[in-house]
């Protein structure tokens, strides 16, 4: 039990899922979505490679609807369905397109499956972050300096839970809940979260290759990307919704 009279108590509620969650209930919460396997990632990869801001869509159709009204060559339509590039897009999902050489100075209209459509959820939040194992310490650094109330959001695979969210979530969790002055009231999947960080938490790669995504994604051809995406603390960037596009967050809290 931490006895430091001032830390606050910072109430934590996790979403295993988007399922059934209204757009209202995130409206003006501090929001973490998460989408280790691939959006997350991607996101962070591409703003670290210089994407000026990346725009996530509800829908393949709004991809082409925006994209098209735009100035080509600075905007490059990016995304998945089924995890693997759609036709008529410049970019897949795998965090190795999102080089500088491609991204730099351009914005791109992203959709995915699931990532973008748990952003989407988030467009009424106060602050809007998207965390992976790969910006891990700096998303926990944000939420442990604004020092609120949290909502994390598990992207989750259609709907379904995923444990390679749940074990990041855990892992925020858990790192923040070592920090002195944090002091956290957890809800039951919270707990949860953090029980599985502490158990499939050990090896990153080998829980994402254990986990159905990781699976489907090693059998579709995309085994490196979980190579990627275990890494920790290796794309050290915060993307943070901006208006309608997520951007780097630049200045300190
Ligand atoms: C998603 O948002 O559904 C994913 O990132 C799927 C993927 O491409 O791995």
């Amino acid at each position: 039990m931490k006895t430091n009279p001032v830390s606050k108590k910072i109430s934590v509620t996790v979403h295993l899922t988007p399922n059934d969650l209204d757009e209202m209930e995130l409206k003006d919460k501090n929001l973490v979505v998460i989408d280790v396997l691939r959006a997350s990632t991607t996101i962070a990869m591409a703003l670290q490679n210089g994407a000026k801001e990346i725009m996530p869509v509800g829908s393949i159709e709004n991809a082409v609807k925006i994209s098209g009204s735009l100035f080509g060559g600075v905007t490059l339509r990016a995304g998945e369905r089924n995890s693997k590039m759609i036709e008529g897009f410049n970019l897949g999902n795998s965090p190795k397109e999102f080089t500088e050489d491609v991204v730099k100075g351009k914005s791109i209209i992203f959709f995915t499956t699931n990532g973008t459509v748990a952003i989407g959820k988030g467009k009424h939040a106060k602050n809007l972050v998207i965390a992976g194992f790969v910006n891990l310490s700096l998303v926990v650094d944000f939420l442990s300096t604004l020092n609120e109330d949290i909502v994390i959001l598990c992207a989750a695979k259609e709907n379904t839970f995923c444990v390679e969210d749940a074990v990041c979530a855990g892992r925020i969790i858990n790192k923040m809940s070592s920090l002195q002055s944090i002091d956290l009231l957890l809800d039951d999947a919270g707990i949860a979260c953090a029980m599985l960080d502490k158990g499939f938490g050990k090896s990153i790669l080998k829980m994402l290759k254990s986990s159905e995504h990781g699976k489907y994604l090693t059998e579709i051809g995309f085994v490196d990307d979980l190579k990627i995406c275990a890494g920790l603390d290796t794309v050290p960037v915060l993307p943070v919704l901006t208006g309608n596009v997520i951007k780097l967050q630049k200045e300190k809290l």
